[in-house]
């Protein structure tokens, strides 16, 4: 039907049916806090990569969880900052590594009423920051998934809710999936990373954790944007190895993708909304060029609208204080 009968500007004159006739929404509960922990005492450091986010101690990052139960923030994604490397990342396969430590500790203080997540990926825990056993100067496959693995089981025996290989090997879904099984940890649920370009998106992230490459990039494992169909594959990979939900990252730039995954599979998807655009828009806002917090909702209305169940976001906080006055 065409002008003038119809009309479609019926349906926004008033404010009461516009929201009426809404029909994607952003609840606290979609938001999960990426979280930066380090070793030592009393350190809330300033990142100077990512304006308003900080490296936590653990006696810190447990006053942060409290600050996100009251706002009704219920999950967070951990990363490891860690002074001490080696050539593998064996070291972080250890009940004494930073993150099993965390995870322990939330997890006595909090139980279920927090949902911890952590990130599973060597690149924070090898001297060159590569993601994982280098020969010949590339990752190797599946050495390196020996050495996820075994993070993995240390991180579901620190009480881990949900594991989150970041590395983008093949196969390590299904290797760390059985890896888990044969411990006993049948019911912890893999998020793997199956969809994740080599973005220079990541840039300020980098400057967090410390993972800067020596030498190379991640382009052999990570995904091409250039390419328009792998992502399928990956997908389907993941999902016949038996991932209980997948995560696209960058999610902006990439809302096509998370638009057809939704179309084609019926399993959750997370967007990632990476450290990039989170800088990009505050040092915009403090400019006074932009609006920070709405830009941010726009943004994450447009992954949630494009067929993402939850929203890993370093805006977590601001949106969640926005969410609650409204
Ligand atoms: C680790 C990892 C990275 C990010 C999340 N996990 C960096 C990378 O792959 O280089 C980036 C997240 C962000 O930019 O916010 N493998």
């Amino acid at each position: 039907m065409n002008y003038p009968n119809s009309r479609l500007r019926r349906l926004r004159y008033n404010p009461n049916v516009r929201r009426l006739v809404e029909d994607i929404d952003l609840k606290t509960s979609d938001l999960i806090y990426p979280i930066f922990v380090c070793e030592g005492e009393n350190i809330k450091e300033e990142i100077v990569s990512l304006p308003g986010q900080y490296r936590y101690s653990i006696d810190k990052l447990l006053i942060l969880t409290e600050e996100l139960i009251s706002l009704d923030i219920r999950s967070v994604l951990l990363f490891g900052v860690s002074d001490n490397k080696d050539d593998n990342g064996k070291i972080a396969c250890s009940h004494k590594s930073i993150i099993p430590k965390a995870v322990k500790k939330i997890k006595e203080k909090h139980n279920n009423d927090i949902l911890v997540i952590a990130d599973l990926c060597n690149c924070s825990y090898t001297s060159h920051g590569h993601c994982g056993t280098l020969i010949d100067g590339d990752v190797d496959n599946d050495l390196t998934i020996e050495t996820l693995c075994r993070q993995g089981v240390i991180l579901a025996e620190s009480g881990v809710d949900i594991i989150a290989p970041s590395d983008m090997m093949d196969g390590r879904t299904g290797e760390i999936r059985k890896e888990l099984d044969k411990n006993g940890f049948h019911k912890i649920p893999i998020f793997p990373y199956s969809v994740k370009y080599a973005s220079s998106f990541y840039g300020p992230f980098r400057g967090a954790v410390s993972n800067s490459l020596d030498e190379g990039d991640r382009k052999t494992h990570q995904m091409s944007f250039k390419n328009s169909s792998d992502y399928l594959r990956e997908i389907e990979q993941d999902i016949n190895e038996g991932c209980d939900a997948v995560i696209v990252k960058p999610a902006l730039s990439y809302l096509d993708v998370i638009s057809k995954v939704k179309d084609r599979f019926s399993i959750p998807i997370i967007g990632y909304c990476v450290s990039g655009v989170y800088s990009m828009i505050k040092s915009a806002s403090r400019e006074n060029l932009i609006e920070e917090i709405d830009v941010t909702m726009e943004i994450l209305f447009s992954i949630k609208r494009a067929g993402a169940t939850a929203i890993i976001t370093y805006s977590a906080i601001e949106i969640a204080r926005k969410l609650n006055k409204e």
